[in-house]
């Protein structure tokens, strides 16, 4: 994929949200969002990272982070469409989110992965070295809690 075709925008708007419904629908933690709950969480999110293909007009990738602007960022829901994967376009999306200058001030970027994608994201300064912190949840999702998959 010609990432010179690609703008990095800051907002998912109209027609856009099925084409971010059809990328939640891949994967396993976003899968059964609703159309409503995404609208609401795009709304809540500070900042959200839409990548297009300007010659398809089709979002190729998605990140969103949540931030108090001062101590911590939280980020979320990094996904690149499946036909996209493995051309630098998850390059481009980490490169915005951390080059971001609503996030300069920030002191702690964190998010939960899978750890699989502990190598991907160490490109980035992220490391699982986190002091004696451990992550806990209190979540009515099943899939955020089950031995078999975690976010
Ligand atoms: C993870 C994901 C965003 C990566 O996007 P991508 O467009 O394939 O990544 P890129 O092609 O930009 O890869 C950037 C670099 O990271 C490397 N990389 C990509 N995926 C990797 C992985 N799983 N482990 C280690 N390195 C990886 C690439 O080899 C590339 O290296 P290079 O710079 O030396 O060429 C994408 O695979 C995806 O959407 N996965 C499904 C959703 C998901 O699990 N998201 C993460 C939620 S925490």
């Amino acid at each position: 994929m010609d990432r010179s075709d690609i703008d990095v925008r800051d907002a998912v708007e109209g027609d856009r949200l099925a084409q971010l419904m059809e990328l939640f629908s891949s994967e396993w933690w976003t899968a059964e969002r609703s159309p409503d709950d995404v609208t609401a969480m795009l709304t809540a999110s500070d900042l959200v990272f839409a990548l297009i293909q300007r010659s398809t007009d089709r979002l190729v990738g998605f990140a969103r982070v949540l931030t108090d602007g001062v101590y911590l960022a939280v980020v979320l829901d990094v996904i690149v469409a499946s036909h996209a994967r493995g051309s630098g376009v998850g390059r481009m999306l980490l490169d915005a989110v951390v080059n971001d200058p609503r996030l300069a001030q920030v002191r702690s970027i964190e998010l939960v992965c899978q750890p699989e994608l502990l190598p991907f994201y160490r490109r980035w300064g992220f490391t699982e070295e986190v002091g004696r912190s451990q992550l806990m949840r209190r979540s009515g999702d099943p899939l955020l809690t089950s031995p078999r998959r975690q976010q």
